[in-house]
């Protein structure tokens, strides 16, 4: 059975598709099959269909299959018994109006990611799906930090951590930094495995490794040799 990860958070444009496209293709890139034989599914059940013009940009290079599903109900409420595939990344509308999309799409999930940015005013809507759709679901789930720019300073990390901490939100420790990479990658087709190799690049993937080690847990569904290169990457910069 495969584990299906799914990223959400009703509030829009906080990184639910930057995030499954990059995360995917890092736990693709690092279990190491062929492009014909890969264990990662990455699944849109967003009508707006972002991950599928992403997708279809990057075409054969895209290190793991792909399936836009949101007109497709009998898939979501078949994921769990996917056997094809060991992981399966699940993006989510960022709209309340999809709600019942979210919910089908829960009762299949192992974990969830809900990713927010360092911004005061995405807190309370990414409350509020947290408390009136995650909790009641009672699947895990944690808080993911994205695009936060280092170069703004600590000021608003810390804020951000002080508020999910009064609110005992559990969180990743990873925090995926703004890099203008990741902002370009749709539109020039690639995810983060095809980044060039310079620095800023190494350090750009290096976050999305961080997250794969903790969504996976420390033994959690990597060979041993890509929780190594994963360690590797991670300590580059
Ligand atoms: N870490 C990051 N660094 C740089 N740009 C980022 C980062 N995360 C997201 N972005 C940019 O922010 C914008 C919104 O991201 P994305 O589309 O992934 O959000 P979303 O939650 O899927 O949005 P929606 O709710 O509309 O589906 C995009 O232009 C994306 O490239
Ligand atoms: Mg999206």
């Amino acid at each position: 059975m495969a584990h299906v990860h799914v990223i959400a958070n009703q509030k829009g444009g906080v990184g639910k598709t930057t995030v499954t496209v990059n995360l995917a293709a890092v736990v693709a890139d690092t279990m190491g099959r062929t492009a014909e034989d890969t264990p990662v599914l990455g699944v849109s059940t967003d009508p707006q269909a972002s991950m599928l013009e992403w997708a279809t940009r990057v075409g054969d290079e895209l290190p793991f299959d792909f399936e836009q599903c949101d007109d497709d109900p009998g898939m979501l409420s078949r994921l769990r018994a996917i056997t094809k595939y060991e992981h399966i990344f699940v993006d989510t509308p960022g709209t309340l109006e999809n709600q019942s999309i979210l919910e089908e799409v829960l009762r299949q999930a192992d974990d969830v990611i809900v990713p927010i940015e360092p911004e005061p005013l995405a807190f309370q809507p990414a409350a509020r799906t947290i408390q009136s759709v995650i909790v009641p679901s009672k699947v895990p789930w944690r808080v993911l930090i994205n695009n936060w720019d280092p170069r703004d300073g600590e000021s608003d990390l810390q804020q951000t951590r002080e508020y999910l901490a009064a609110k005992r939100f559990p969180i990743f420790n990873t925090v995926i930094r703004h890099y203008k990479l990741h902002t370009r990658a749709a539109a020039e087709g690639v995810t983060v495995v095809q980044y060039a190799k310079n620095r800023v690049a190494l350090e750009a993937r290096q976050d999305f490794f961080r997250l794969a080690l903790e969504v996976l847990g420390s033994n959690g569904g990597l060979p041993k040799h890509a929780r190594t290169d994963a360690v590797v990457a991670a300590g580059r910069s």
